[in-house]
C-alpha cells in the first residue's frame, strides 16, 4: 500500500515546532498505545533533544494491558518519563501533572539556585495525527482554564493555556507525520484507522487483521464470530460473514462488508483490547 503526505506541508509544520521547542521546558508526546512504535516519528527525538521529555500512551483503553506495561517499561529505560492515559477523561489529569513536575526537577532546582522560584514548567504537545493531542488539550485544559500570554490581535505570540500555577501548556499541538519506511508501519497505521479507508484496500487490511489475530490473540475471533480460526485468512472472513449475515442479493457472501465489520469492532475496541505490537526487538 502506498502513501501520501504533502512534503510542503510537512515542512512548514516541522519548522514551526522547531521554533516552538525553544519555548518550552517539556515535550509531551502522544503515542497510540496500540502500535506504540508505528505511532512515533523518530525525529522527535532530534528534535527535543535537551528538553525533558514525557510520553503519553494515548488511546490505553482500547490496548492490551499487559503490553501497556512492557511499552512503559520499555520506554521508561530509554529515559522517558511515561503515563498510560485515556485522554478523554480527566482521571489521569493528577497524575500526569506530578510525573510533568518530576520530569522538570533539574530545570526547577536551577531556576531554584538562580533564585527563580515558581516559575511555572512549560510544555507543548506533539504526536502524528489522530494520537490525540487535540482532545488531551481540550480534556486537560478543558474551558475553565484561564488562557495567558498575548492577546490574539494585539500582540503576535503564543496561546499558553495554564494547567494549574505550575504548569503552562502551548495551546496549539505539534503535528509529526509518521514515517512509511516500513511498509508494516503503515499497514498498523491503517489498521488503528489513521488513514483513510477510501484510500486502502479493506478487504486486505482485514485480512492482515485475521492473520495477526489468530497469531497473538487466538481464541477471540472464535469466541465473538463463532468461526474456526485454523484455514486461511479468506476462509476465516468468510466464515464471519456467512454469520454475520453479510450476504449479498444472489446469495453469495459479501466480504467486503464482513471486512468493514471487523475493521470497525476492532477499532472501537468490541473485539477487545489489543496491542498490535511488542517493544521486543524495537530499538
Ligand atoms: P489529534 O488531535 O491528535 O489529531 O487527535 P484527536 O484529539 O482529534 O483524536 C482523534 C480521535 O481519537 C477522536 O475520535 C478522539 O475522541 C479519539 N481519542 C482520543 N484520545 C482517546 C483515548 O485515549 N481513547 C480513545 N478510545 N479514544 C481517544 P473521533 O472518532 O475522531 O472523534 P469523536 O468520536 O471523539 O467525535
Amino acid at each position: 500500500m502506498q502513501f501520501q503526505w504533502y512534503p510542503g506541508h510537512m515542512t512548514k509544520a516541522k519548522r514551526q515546532m522547531q521554533e516552538d521547542i525553544k519555548l518550552v521546558d517539556l515535550v509531551i508526546e502522544l503515542v497510540d498505545a496500540r502500535i506504540p512504535f508505528s505511532s512515533r516519528n523518530p525525529d522527535i527525538d532530534t528534535l527535543g533533544q535537551n528538553k525533558a521529555r514525557l510520553i503519553l500512551l494515548n488511546k490505553s483503553d482500547l490496548a492490551d494491558e499487559e503490553q501497556n506495561e512492557a511499552w512503559a517499561a520499555f520506554f521508561r529505560e530509554k529515559g522517558y518519563y511515561v503515563v498510560r492515559m485515556d485522554a478523554r477523561s480527566r482521571a489521569g489529569m493528577k497524575q500526569t501533572l506530578s510525573v510533568i513536575m518530576e520530569s522538570c526537577k533539574e530545570k526547577i532546582e536551577r531556576d531554584r539556585r538562580k533564585g527563580i522560584i515558581n516559575r511555572p514548567v512549560r510544555a507543548m504537545v506533539v504526536g502524528i495525527p489522530n494520537v490525540g493531542k487535540s482532545t488531551f488539550i481540550n480534556t486537560f485544559a478543558g474551558r475553565a482554564c484561564a488562557k495567558t500570554g498575548n492577546k490574539p490581535g494585539v500582540t503576535k505570540g503564543k496561546q499558553w493555556i495554564r494547567l494549574n500555577k505550575n504548569v503552562e501548556l502551548l495551546d496549539t499541538p505539534g503535528i509529526l507525520w509518521p514515517k512509511f519506511e516500513d511498509q508494516s508501519v503503515g499497514l498498523r497505521l491503517a489498521l488503528i484507522g489513521s488513514i483513510k479507508d477510501e484510500i486502502l484496500n479493506v478487504d486486505e487490511l482485514s485480512l492482515e487483521l485475521i492473520e495477526l489475530m489468530r497469531r497473538e490473540y487466538p481464541g477471540i475471533l472464535a469466541g465473538r464470530y463463532e468461526v474456526e480460526e485454523n484455514g486461511s485468512a479468506a476462509e476465516v472472513l468468510g466464515q464471519i460473514a456467512g454469520n454475520r449475515g453479510c450476504i449479498r442479493k444472489g446469495g453469495e457472501l459479501d466480504y467486503s462488508k464482513a471486512a468493514a465489520l471487523v475493521l470497525d469492532e476492532f477499532r472501537t475496541g468490541r473485539l477487545g483490547k489489543i496491542t498490535l505490537e511488542k517493544p521486543a526487538g524495537k530499538a
